[in-house]
């Protein structure tokens, strides 16, 4: 049985047969209509979401499936009660086949899947990673260019925080021939691990800017993202940063022809309305491949789950040495946004690439020895 909790529990193939299946999706749903005929999905959200969560649930029933959806957990489920992750986990797991999870801790995901007994899905964990946003990037990158190697690609805006920025450079990494321009404030910046166990060891080309002005006519794509208001501890520091770049009519001129441009939404002033009729402008696009590679991707968990019901990957601990547990019990993560911080009952679980610097599985920050 696997889990989707980040974006590289996929290699580079499975990403490309996913695509190959969502376009076919796309082009016949007819063929798939009845393909998990007898399976529940559960959506188990405690952020808001729009696209993610209905894309799910359209996903599974264009699939032929039914689902069960608690759109604001925090305060509808028994988590108001004091009920952690994995209990809840636990319990979701008897009446579904496959859940998605959204929650603002980092890592409660993993935390799920751990201890949970079905297929999990991370559709979003904090500041941390969104690998199935991530998906339905790939899949519009792809279309739009026929390709995935050699892109130079922008990404600019928040991220520090915007999960979707780490997982979809995770998923780069696997690509060749990749030019990432990092446009941010000082203040958001990429966290330095992702720069750490991602960029470095796949020695990724890139470069960190604070304009877009300076470097819009070198892309391929252009990733815009929002200020993630939420996640700011000081409401004055986003009321400072939240309009730090705009794309509009004005600077689309200086963008290549062939230029994509690309949004996880929800944006809020960082692409004006009159960039939407501008025929690169593809984050529209973008949402509705988001749902057929939703859709896909159920289709290979369930298969999976089917093939294999009691082997268990945790992906992350899967491409990474994992520390004994004895060893692992003697730490604690430090981040107080991590879901071992604040449910004391997850066990630690930390995984090193080089054998000498440990990181905390459920978040990816670095373990002080
Ligand atoms: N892109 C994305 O995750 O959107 P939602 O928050 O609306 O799900």
């Amino acid at each position: 049985m696997r889990n989707l909790l980040d974006i590289l529990d996929l290699n580079r193939e499975e990403l490309q047969r996913l695509i190959e299946t969502a376009s076919d999706m796309k082009e016949f749903p007819g063929k798939y209509s009845h393909t998990c005929e007898g399976k529940i999905l559960a959506t188990l959200f405690f952020e808001p979401s729009t696209r993610t969560r209905m894309s799910f649930e359209s996903a599974m029933l264009s699939l032929g499936g039914g689902v069960i959806s608690m759109a604001d957990a925090v305060s509808s489920s028994s988590a108001k009660k004091g009920e952690s992750v994995i209990d809840t986990a636990r319990v979701i797991s008897c009446y579904a086949d496959i859940i998605a999870i959204r929650h603002f801790k980092e890592g409660a995901a993993l935390a799920a899947a751990d201890k949970g007994t079905v297929p999990v899905i991370n559709a979003g964990d904090g500041g941390h990673g969104h690998p199935t946003q991530t998906l339905a990037d790939l899949m519009t990158i792809y279309s739009e260019k026929g390709r995935m190697d050699n892109l130079t690609i922008g990404i600019a805006g928040d991220l520090k925080y915007g999960r979707t920025v780490h997982s979809l450079i995770s998923a780069l990494s696997l690509f060749d021939g990749i030019r990432l321009v990092l446009i941010s404030p000082e203040e958001l910046a990429l966290p330095p691990y992702i720069i750490d166990t991602v960029i470095t060891p796949n020695h990724m080309d890139y470069i960190e800017s604070r304009s877009l002005e300076e470097h819009i006519g070198e892309l391929d794509a252009i990733y815009m993202t929002r200020i993630q208001q939420e996640r700011f501890d000081d409401p004055s520091a986003y009321e400072r940063l939240k309009d730090s770049f705009i794309l509009d009519r004005s600077l689309m001129e200086s963008a290549k022809d062939d230029c994509i441009v690309m949004h996880p939404l929800p944006r809020v002033n960082e692409i004006a309305p009159e960039v939407d009729e501008d025929k690169r402008a593809c984050y529209f696009r973008q949402v509705a491949n988001g749902r057929f590679m939703r859709m896909a991707l159920i289709k290979m968990l369930l298969e999976e789950a089917e093939k294999n019901p009691a082997e268990k990957v945790i992906g992350l601990a899967s491409r990474a040495v994992r520390m004994p547990e004895a060893e692992a019990g003697k730490h604690r993560c430090a981040n107080e946004r991590c879901v071992t911080f604040t449910e004391p009952s997850t066990e630690p679980i930390f995984v090193t690439d080089d054998g000498e610097h440990y990181r905390c599985a459920y978040c990816d920050k670095a373990l002080a020895l």
